[in-house]
């Protein structure tokens, strides 16, 4: 942790200015390095406000809208974490829609600063779902760990230590059954070193250059006193994002200095929590200006996982009793789910049974509502639990066998991981992936090299005779047309 700052001078006037009573009151805070729920002026804390972190960074909110064309397009239900919104924000998820439904490609991206060797169920919750994104979609995903960034902020921890945690971490994440042909994981220590990096490497100079100090410090609140690496590690996050940081997934040359523009062009979806989204802000606003111009990240943000103690708890690797953890023997998830999770049940039976319980603020059935697909049977243990017809210890008993089994599969694919299979994940290879089976629509032709004058080329990157370039243009004319028209009917409805 770093020192904060004197206050400006802007600070102080506003201070003296201002007439509010003192109170415990603090407003949420939610950025990189510290997710706080709001607290009330009597020191309760509060929910986490997402409907105001989406309208205060400018996010989308998740709307059925988007959902409905998710499965127009996709043929997949959409996973329930997006029907209920624990994924409830996004930036530009549209776009890549519209690159699937063209049979384009575009990359996967999530990540894991990796602070500790034990991951808990929260830390799973953006791995499971790419995993599912990566079904769906069926395009090369990259996850990279962040040892770098955890050695650079967390003042306690040596390299060694942050490295070891990372292979540990990523046999975790492999167990969540990401197919080795279609991704490549990464922990930036050895990756960095690794001379697969260079085109990684020469972005991330060339992004250095275009971020000022102004800017790191506006998105992260660093100041005088934060070290260099922590001002330069955010460029690396961000030249994540771009495919022509990881040319040999495509099976181009490593060795050259020069960077693929087709690849630099390719789309992008990052998964990620919220809190992520100040990184993906700069590379966003920053991308264009690449000398290999790169499109905006798409992001699709989730909400924090609820603590066992309730609203607002933070699971926390250094309190076994505020999470279930993907180590936890059944006995151990029995145990903490029955004496640790926050109940919204009444406190005696017959007040329960009189009065109900309140599902909403119950974590046990907000776990299941996370873990159960069936809605139905979910709306029906709400419903029972309101009329005081099921029981609180009832509940706990859904949740505890829920856990126990989402936490066995989990255990039993880990036991499979050996160092080999690791390695064989961590390994810069060429990747396999089919995309889109049925295109609906046209592709829309990138160029390689215009910039140099160089030819055309198609997506299979051979140049184009003038006649395909002509049908091309033609297919993406009558697109534009169409899109319009279909744009001017629904201004009408
Ligand atoms: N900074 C992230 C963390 O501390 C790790 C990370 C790197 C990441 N790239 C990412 C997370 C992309 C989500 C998406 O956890």
């Amino acid at each position: 942790m770093t020192e904060p700052e004197p206050p400006s001078v802007a600070a102080l006037s506003l201070a003296e200015t201002a007439t509010q009573p003192v109170s415990k009151a603090t407003e949420q805070e939610i950025n990189p390095w510290d997710v706080q729920a709001a607290v009330d002026e009597d020191g309760n804390v509060k929910e986490f406000d997402y409907a105001a972190i989406s309208q205060q960074w400018a996010t989308k909110l998740v709307d059925d809208a988007l959902l409905e064309r998710f499965e127009r397009v996709t043929g997949h239900k959409p996973h329930r974490w997006l029907r209920r919104r624990l994924f409830f924000s996004h930036r530009d998820l549209e776009l890549i829609l519209d690159t699937y439904e063209r049979g384009e490609d575009f990359l996967l991206y999530t990540g894991r600063g990796p602070s500790s060797d034990a991951m808990h169920i929260g830390h799973t919750i953006p791995f499971e779902f790419t995993k599912w994104l990566q079904d769906v979609f069926d395009v090369p995903l990259v996850i990279m760990l962040t040892d770098d960034e955890k050695f650079l902020f967390k003042e306690k921890l040596k390299q060694h230590e942050v490295y070891e945690f990372s292979r540990q971490n990523a046999k975790d994440i492999i167990s969540m059954g990401f197919d080795v042909e279609k991704t490549f994981i990464y922990i930036d220590s050895e990756f960095f070193t690794s001379g697969y990096n260079r085109h990684f490497s020469l972005n991330a100079t060339e992004f250095e250059k275009l971020i000022t100090n102004n800017q790191v410090r506006g998105a992260f609140g660093f100041h005088g006193s934060t070290n260099i690496g922590s001002n330069a590690f955010a460029a690396k996050q961000c030249v994540a994002a771009f495919a022509s940081s990881y040319p040999f997934i495509w099976g181009q040359d490593i060795k050259t200095y020069h960077r693929s523009q087709k690849l630099a062009a390719m789309p992008c979806l990052i998964p990620c929590a919220i809190d992520q989204d100040p990184y993906f802000r700069l590379v966003r606003d920053n991308c264009s200006r690449m000398d290999h111009p790169s499109p905006k990240p798409a992001l699709l943000h989730s909400k924090f996982l609820t603590a066992l103690q309730g609203a607002g708890g933070k699971m926390s690797a250094s309190n076994p009793n505020s999470a279930i953890f993907m180590s936890d023997t059944e006995k151990q998830i029995k145990k903490k789910i029955n004496n640790h999770a926050f109940s919204g049940g009444q406190e005696t039976l017959e007040l329960h049974r009189e009065k109900g319980g309140n599902p909403d603020i119950d974590v046990p059935y907000q776990y299941l509502s996370y873990f159960e697909d069936d809605d139905a049977k979910l709306l029906r243990l709400a419903d029972e639990y309101r009329k005081g017809e099921l029981l609180s210890g009832e509940m706990k008993k859904e949740c505890v066998d829920m856990m126990s089994q989402y936490v066995k599969k989990f255990q039993d694919a880990r036991s499979k991981v050996t160092d080999e299979v690791l390695e064989e994940y961590l390994r810069p290879r060429k990747l396999e992936w089919k995309g889109n089976p049925n295109p609906t629509k046209p592709k829309v032709e990138k160029t390689e090299e215009t910039t140099q004058g160089g030819p055309t080329l198609d997506a299979d990157g051979k140049p184009m005779t003038k006649n395909a370039m002509k049908k091309a243009l033609k297919m993406a004319e009558v697109e534009k047309k169409k899109k319009e028209k279909e744009a001017a009917a629904a201004a009408k409805q």
